[in-house]
């Protein structure tokens, strides 16, 4: 038995049923530092601690691929200290975890306009995507400046492109045509989306991607929340019935 088996059966999860992509919206950490009357940064440097829990956990439950949203296009309208606050805690846990990155075997990824991100945070992000960019136990995958609707627009440009100079034919464009184009190419659909802090909205997260991904939203904060929640999650996620479209063999008339 390999150690991944080992460590989710032991947790009573099906090895053979653990999702091969968790992708996640950290919601919540704002309103974690209002609750105790902290500043908002309070809440993301919390959050920052929680990213590395879930980290380490995802790793040893055997999960290949971990989506981040951790700062959409649309955050950018917010004010101008907390992006800064934000941008500096990126940048910092780059630093912090590269060493762990590398001794556990995990690559990191981006998608998102990085090109808009300050030039500090792209040089640390360069810095580690390079250095971890032949591992393969797991990919941290981090949605940077990200948003569902540019990367589909972006997407359908270069369709447009490749078709205007003669490249494509209208008949070659097809799903995996389009997957190919997205920021996400080469990575699997997520099999499990997970929202904390309670609202019910994808909020322009991979939007094609999430086609036939199970959706589980908590109302636990994102500072709060725990290996423990994710592994109960993943218990319920291994209960539910994925059907793609369509029906079960015993259902057939
Ligand atoms: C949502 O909470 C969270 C974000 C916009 C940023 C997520 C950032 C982190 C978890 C920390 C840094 C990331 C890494 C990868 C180290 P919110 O501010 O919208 O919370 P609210 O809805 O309660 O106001």
């Amino acid at each position: 038995m390999s150690s991944k088996e080992t460590s989710a059966s032991s947790l009573e999860l099906d090895p053979e049923k653990i999702p091969a992509h968790v992708a996640v919206i950290m919601d919540g950490n704002g309103r974690w530092a209002r609750k105790r009357l902290l500043n908002r940064v309070k809440g993301h440097e919390q959050g920052a601690e929680t990213v590395r829990r879930i980290v380490r956990a995802c790793r040893e439950l055997g999960i290949r691929v971990l989506t981040l949203y951790a700062f959409s296009t649309e955050n950018w309208e917010r004010p101008k200290a907390e992006i800064t606050a934000l941008m500096t805690l990126l940048k910092k846990f780059l630093e912090s975890e590269k060493a762990e990155l590398l001794e556990n075997g995990i690559r990191l990824t981006t998608i998102g306009e990085t090109e808009r991100l300050p030039a500090g945070v792209q040089q640390a992000l360069s810095d580690v995507r390079a250095a971890t960019a032949h591992l393969t136990d797991m990919t941290l995958n981090l949605a940077l400046s990200y948003g569902g609707r540019s990367e589909l627009v972006r997407m359908a440009r270069r369709v447009a492109e490749k078709a205007a100079c003669g490249e494509l034919s209208p008949e070659a464009v097809d799903q995996d045509l389009v997957a190919d184009l997205l920021y996400t190419r080469g990575l699997p659909d997520p099999d499990l989306l997970i929202r904390t802090s309670g609202e019910m909205r994808i909020s322009n997260f991979l939007l094609w991607q999430i086609a036939y991904a199970e959706i589980f939203v908590t109302d636990t904060l994102w500072p709060d929340f725990s290996r423990e929640e994710l592994i109960d999650i993943l218990k319920q996620f291994q209960q539910r019935e994925r059907r793609f479209g369509k029906i079960k063999p015993e259902d057939r008339a």
